[in-house]
């Protein structure tokens, strides 16, 4: 049987994809250690490969825990496929600005993940990212991310996701120094000492993501 790809894609800039790939993922290995999982950065920036050999450095090479693979253009599609040979999950991150630049990564992905922040200026370019992956009958899932303590406009952005039609992930992510704070050190949340609330929402967002695989 071959793996499943989760590609995180928003055109905004900043909204979290690179983060919630890094957490996903280490969520992922730490449910089940035996799983074989592939990164696949398609941002040029590099971000996410910044954070790994950030990771490899600190863990050594070989106990990092997972492949990572770069790719552009259509080659992202042939790429992300290719992995799913061997590995049971590949995450893709994609960059910011054009849904263009991802389309392939959206293609080729079970469910596209959607991180926001609660803001009604990032309803629009969630939106179009949306269309990018209805156009090609593609699960999505928005995942609210920095969300501030008791924010009334959380609430109405919900809403108005809610009138989009949008699926929206009941798990959402605070806005919490650690994330910022792990990332730097090529590490996650999950693997810091203080912050629980992190590592918890996190663990619980993977497990509804993986529900909703079942049920794609
Ligand atoms: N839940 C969070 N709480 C606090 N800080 C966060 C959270 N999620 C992301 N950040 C911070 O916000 C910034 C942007 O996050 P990130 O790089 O993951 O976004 P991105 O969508 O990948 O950005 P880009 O579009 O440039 O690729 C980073 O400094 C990151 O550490
Ligand atoms: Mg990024």
């Amino acid at each position: 049987m071959s793996g499943t790809i989760i590609t995180i894609a928003q055109q905004k800039g900043g909204s979290g994809k690179t983060t919630l790939c890094a957490h996903l993922a280490v969520a992922a290995l730490f449910s089940n250690p035996e799983l074989r999982i592939a990164f696949l950065d398609i941002d040029p920036q590099g971000s996410l490969g910044e954070w790994f050999e950030a990771r490899e450095e600190r863990l050594g090479e070989d106990d990092a825990g997972f492949t990572f693979r770069t790719a552009s253009g259509w080659g992202a599609r042939r790429e992300a496929r290719a992995l799913t040979r061997d590995h049971d999950f590949v995450f893709a991150d994609t960059p910011p600005k054009s849904d263009r630049e991802a389309q392939p990564a959206i293609e080729a992905a079970k469910l596209v993940l959607i991180p926001m922040q609660p803001s009604p200026v990032d309803l629009w370019a969630t939106q179009q990212t949306l269309e990018a992956t209805e156009k090609e009958r593609i699960a999505s899932l928005v995942v609210i991310n920095r969300v501030p303590p008791n924010a009334k406009l959380t609430g109405e952005v919900l809403n108005a996701l809610s009138d989009l039609g949008a699926s929206v992930a009941a798990n959402m992510l605070g806005n919490r120094t650690v994330y910022a704070a792990a990332m730097g050190q090529g590490s996650t949340a999950l693997e810091m000492g203080g912050n629980k609330k992190a590592a918890e929402e996190v663990r619980s967002l993977f497990t509804e993501i993986c529900k909703t695989l079942n049920k794609t």
